[in-house]
């Protein structure tokens, strides 16, 4: 029993029915052309307070329009939002949550082209475009916007909001010493610096009265050279509570850190905990913490052993709507796990698209799908592959009412996804497998390993529909030389699945993600690697976040990347290529991994010509991807049966 993650706790004056906060998030959706939140929005919270969460917040609240972090996140500048978000206050708080509103500014790093902040110093990283140092007046306009749009969220019904002073936006970037230089009253020293904060908080209670809390998201580090720091934050946050602020939320980062917000899967459970936990020793209000806390039970941990009043939970709510009813009734293994690839959610919205979920592609989606119906004819499907493609489709179509029966040519289930999830740091990708096996089990789906598709078990199951969820496998390269070396020629799959051995000295073909977790797993073993990578870049197709932490580590392994490559040929034991405009010969070598091209498996489509039954193709074996893909596929073709 989670029981102190369950009990209430007051904020300022109102109480939270449980201590798990929804982070704020700028979901990048949901808004109309004047920034207005839809019903796409209303929705996607909506169903979130029915998950049970105690608070939540909207996220990217722009006070300004010059400061809007991304194009589509709510407006809160006009009055001409309040009437749409009073609807929205309406429609979530039937279900007993204290909703909120992050107020923001992006400073420089908005995505605008053109920024204002503290000083004309540009953001280190993600962000382009010119930066111009505000002027005194506009600077004391700013802390008045922050009033008049907490004045709004308060008329619109909202019960707090929070100021986001973390993440390197224009609150952090005005206390922060590597982003403000100014030599006036807001520059230089620490009051100085924390001078913008202290009147954005004055100038919003004058405009709604002391009682309506306002929260904080502060960094307790900024992880990034002459930023700021846990000392800096120990210092501010008595000061803070004695100017009325209802509760501190810690985080940690900035645009170009080292330790990133949003950390992937490489990054230890609870990063920031021990930020909070320092904070928390020099204040009474309630202190929040936040990053990469995923399980109930490291919650509870967290909050019994003092370290943190309430647990801030960002994806795993994408990932999820219910992860907190579950919770509280102990259902652990029912919770979809985000499994921290970054790459739905904020690799999205950094593109400026919507935001969504690669585990969950329901993100954005709930006002379309709380008016589904489930069909009128329920039929049987037959799933031809035990992959994620596969086990999503088959959780999907079993929650529709339909009978299911999965038959795998393997001994296990899972495909290249549990193959992925061996290399270092990237365990949590068996998680979201784990997850689907269980809902079949308890879905009575029935996994028949070992077992090809046939006609006969087309008959015999009397299957209406056949979905090939047959995945992809490696494509072999004609390269001069490849088929002739005396290196061990072997793929990413032979590898991973620990067929063949490679020896010390290893060339990996291919500078995909898999080639460079290839890379990874075998540098984790002591081998010297070498990636040829004959494209312009490396990993394109996972998240910049994920890809980041993955390039820390072939770092430290002295995995040696070569991009733009060309090869010549393949001798007996090694490789001559150009690179850089440059000839290199390496020897020595004693294998070769393949791991570039993925190619569909659809052997079993033959039998489509000899049957009356509907063949449908899905994830890799219609053309290989990402994983993304493989489950929005998979949930869209059981939606569309
Ligand atoms: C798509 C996306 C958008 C985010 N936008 C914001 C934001 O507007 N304000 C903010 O304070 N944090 C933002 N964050 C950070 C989260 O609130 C949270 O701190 C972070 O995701 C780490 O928590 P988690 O591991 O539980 O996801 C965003 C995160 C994601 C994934
Ligand atoms: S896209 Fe990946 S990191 Fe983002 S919420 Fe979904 S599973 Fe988690």
């Amino acid at each position: 029993m989670l029981t102190r993650l369950f009990s209430p706790i007051r904020i300022g004056n109102l109480t939270s029915k449980n201590r798990l906060l929804m982070s704020a998030m700028s979901i990048n959706f949901g808004v109309d052309e004047n920034c207005c939140v839809t019903d796409q929005l209303v929705e996607y919270f909506v169903e979130r307070a029915k998950g049970g969460v105690g608070m939540m917040l909207v996220g990217g609240g722009s006070v300004h329009p010059g400061g809007q972090e991304l194009p589509d996140l709510p407006q809160m500048y006009n009055d001409s939002c309040i009437p749409a978000l009073k609807d929205m206050v309406q429609r979530v708080k039937a279900y007993d949550v204290l909703f909120g509103v992050q107020l923001m500014h992006g400073g420089r790093q908005s995505y605008l082209p053109q920024k204002v902040a503290p000083s004309a110093i540009p953001a280190p990283a993600v962000v382009k475009g010119e930066v111009r140092a505000l002027e005194i007046a506009e600077i004391k306009e700013l802390a008045s916007c922050f009033g008049d749009s907490a004045r709004r969220c308060r008329d619109s019904g909202f019960d707090f909001v929070e100021l986001h002073g973390a993440h390197g936006y224009l609150i952090n970037q005005f206390l922060a010493p590597n982003s403000n230089i100014r030599t006036d009253e807001y520059g230089g020293s620490f009051e100085n610096r924390s001078r913008f904060l202290f009147e954005i908080i004055e100038d919003i209670q004058t405009k709604t009265g002391k009682d309506f809390p306002i929260g904080i998201r502060i960094n307790g580090n900024d992880y990034i050279e002459n930023g700021w720091e846990l000392k800096d934050t120990v210092r501010l946050a008595p000061l803070l509570e004695k100017a009325g602020i209802a509760y501190l939320h810690v985080s940690g980062g900035v645009y170009g850190s080292t330790e990133l917000t949003i950390p992937s899967m490489y990054t230890p459970h609870g990063c920031f905990v021990h930020l909070a936990e320092e904070v928390k020793k020099h204040v009474q209000i309630p202190v929040v913490t936040v990053g990469r806390i995923k399980y109930p039970e490291h919650a509870e941990s967290i909050i019994s052993e003092g370290k943190a009043d309430m647990v801030a939970f960002g994806r795993s709510f994408l990932a999820d709507p219910y992860y907190p009813e579950k919770a509280r009734k102990g259902e652990f293994a029912k919770i979809r796990p985000c499994i921290g690839c970054c790459l739905g959610c904020i690799h999205a919205v950094l593109a400026k698209e919507p935001g969504s979920c690669v585990v969950n592609p329901g993100v954005g989606r709930e006002y379309k799908l709380k008016d589904e119906k489930l069909p009128s004819r329920l039929q049987t499907i037959l799933i031809a592959g035990a992959g994620p493609a596969g086990l999503a489709a088959a959780r999907q179509f079993a929650l529709k009412g339909h009978k299911v029966v999965v038959c795998e040519k393997k001994q296990d289930s899972g495909g290249l996804l549990s193959l992925a999830a061996k290399a270092p740091g990237r365990g949590e990708l068996d998680d979201i497998l784990n997850f689907f096996r269980k809902e079949l089990d308890a879905l009575g789906v029935e996994i028949r390993h070992n077992t090809e598709l046939s006609l006969d078990l087309i008959h015999e199951i009397q299957a209406d529909q056949v979905i090939l969820a047959t995945g992809s496998m490696p494509d072999m390269p004609v390269i001069k030389g490849l088929f002739q070396t005396k290196m061990n020629l072997v793929t990413n799959v032979d590898v991973m699945s620990g067929k063949e051995a490679v020896g010390k000295n290893v060339i990996v073909l291919g500078g995909g993600m898999t080639g460079l977790i290839t890379a990874d797993f075998l540098a984790d073993q002591g081998k010297k690697v070498v990636v040829l990578n004959r494209k312009k870049s490396f990993a394109e197709e996972m998240s910049s976040n994920d890809r980041y932490y993955l390039r820390e580590r072939l770092k430290k392994g002295k995995v040696v990347l070569y991009k733009n490559v060309s090869i010549r040929q393949f001798t007996d034991d090694g490789v001559v290529f150009k690179a850089n405009g440059e000839e290199i010969t390496f020897t020595g070598f004693d294998a070769v991994v393949i791991s570039e091209k993925q190619s569909s498996i659809r052997d079993a489509k033959d039998l489509e010509k000899m049957t009356s039954v509907k063949f449908h193709l899905i994830g890799d074996a219609k053309s290989p991807r990402h994983l993304m893909y493989c489950i929005s596929e998979a949930e869209e073709i059981a939606d569309s049966i």
